[in-house]
């Protein structure tokens, strides 16, 4: 069991009293502790007005420093921004790729890491093809040359949660002096990342999945020596060393990711997101990863049992906390699931996705199952 503040982290999250809620790779469930975080900014800020400037500027530094942490980077090499898309597009723009090169990608990737690179025409994309769910690495290889300017991935796919392998990935990328871009989207806060060690060059990630934390907040990642690749795509006035020096006639900006910054962040958002970190730097990414692991095992297990195939990767090197089956007829069969308060996630044609989370437990994945041959039984499908 997972403990959280001296309590099971699972008391946090009032939505597992009844439900079991399977749509963390969506939006995560809010933990009472974020609710709390952004009662007292919303609470300052109606009593002292600009007061509240303080727990934002708090929460914006601080949340930096436990993400860089969470993915063993330096809090210098963070940048807080809107989403995930800004990041992948900041670092495109920041790779700059040349008219003649490529870019590759995979078939499992999400829309926002392909379109950066497709508003560039003059680029090619590379997409490295997917079988049974999964990505081989000698796919990436033969399409990777020196004309590669990055390879862009997931680094677990929204879909079938494949896990990619980094390491292997930025070997290959840096043989062809390539940059290594990642979506951690549906990893951080999963499995551990430890970017030095991978060579990861750039990293974006929303807090509203894994991280506990709201909608439209987030971090990039520049391995140091990259932020001055070129010259950052966006400014404004948080970019530059001495912000309140309101200097309009010359622009010195920071060294470190300070210079992708562009102006005030969403504060009540940074304050909730310093909250949902603070529950998984508490727990630690081996042990979430690790509860996350047994679970989705004997979920996995489970649905083979009753006859369904398992989409997911079966090794645990290769997934991460979503696990994802094929039925027939999905949106419905989804439908009487939810019904039934099984909150599974309906996204792609005839799958249906169950996001295991550090919430959850064993009684949890009982009753998914038990649920699931219910509804099959019934519907007469498998
Ligand atoms: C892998 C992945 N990348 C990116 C996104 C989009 O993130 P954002 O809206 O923060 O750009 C999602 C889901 O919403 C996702 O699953």
């Amino acid at each position: 069991m997972l403990i959280y503040q001296g309590s099971p982290v699972r008391e946090q999250f009032d939505i597992a009293d009844d439900k079991v809620y399977l749509r963390a790779a969506n939006i995560c469930p809010c933990a009472n502790s974020v609710a709390a975080a952004i009662d007292d900014f919303v609470a300052l800020w109606r009593r002292e007005g600009d007061a509240c400037w303080g727990l934002a500027e708090n929460a914006f530094e601080e949340g930096k420093a436990l993400f860089a942490k969470l993915i063993d980077a330096d809090a210098g090499e963070i940048a807080t921004i809107e989403n995930t898309s800004m990041g992948l597009s900041i670092a495109a723009s920041l790779i700059a790729p040349q008219p003649g090169s490529n870019v590759v990608v995979d078939e499992l990737t999400h829309q926002s890491n392909v379109y950066p690179w497709l508003l560039r025409p003059e680029v090619e994309v590379r997409y490295a093809h997917a079988e049974s769910g999964r990505v081989a690495l000698s796919e990436f290889e033969a399409l990777i040359d020196d004309n590669t300017a990055a390879v862009d991935v997931c680094h677990v796919t929204m879909g079938h949660g494949f896990r990619h392998d980094l390491a292997g990935l930025a070997e290959l990328a840096h043989e062809h002096a390539a940059y290594l871009v990642v979506d951690a989207a549906q990893s951080a806060g999963v499995v551990p990342i430890d970017v030095a060690a991978a060579g990861v060059d750039f990293l974006s990630c929303p807090t509203f999945k894994w991280l506990y934390g709201p909608l439209g907040a987030g971090f990039l990642f520049v391995r140091k020596d990259l932020l001055k690749l070129g010259p950052p795509p966006l400014v404004g006035w948080m970019s530059a060393r001495r912000p309140a020096g309101f200097d309009i006639h010359s622009m010195e900006l920071h060294d470190d990711a300070r210079r992708l910054q562009r102006g005030v962040h969403n504060g009540a958002g940074l304050v909730a997101a310093l909250a949902g970190l603070r529950i998984v730097d508490e727990l630690g990414p081996e042990r979430i990863w690790e509860h996350t692991r047994v679970l989705g095992r004997q979920l996995m297990v489970g649905l083979e049992e009753l006859g369904l195939a398992v989409l997911t990767p079966k090794n645990d090197n290769e997934r991460a906390g979503i696990v994802t089956v094929s039925v027939k007829e999905a949106a419905d069969f989804n439908g009487a699931l939810t019904k039934l308060g099984i909150l599974a996630g309906q996204y792609l044609p005839g799958q249906i996705r169950m996001d295991v989370a550090l919430f959850h437990n064993e009684e949890d994945i009982e009753r998914t199952l038990a649920t699931f041959s219910k509804v099959a039984a019934s519907r007469g499908t498998a």
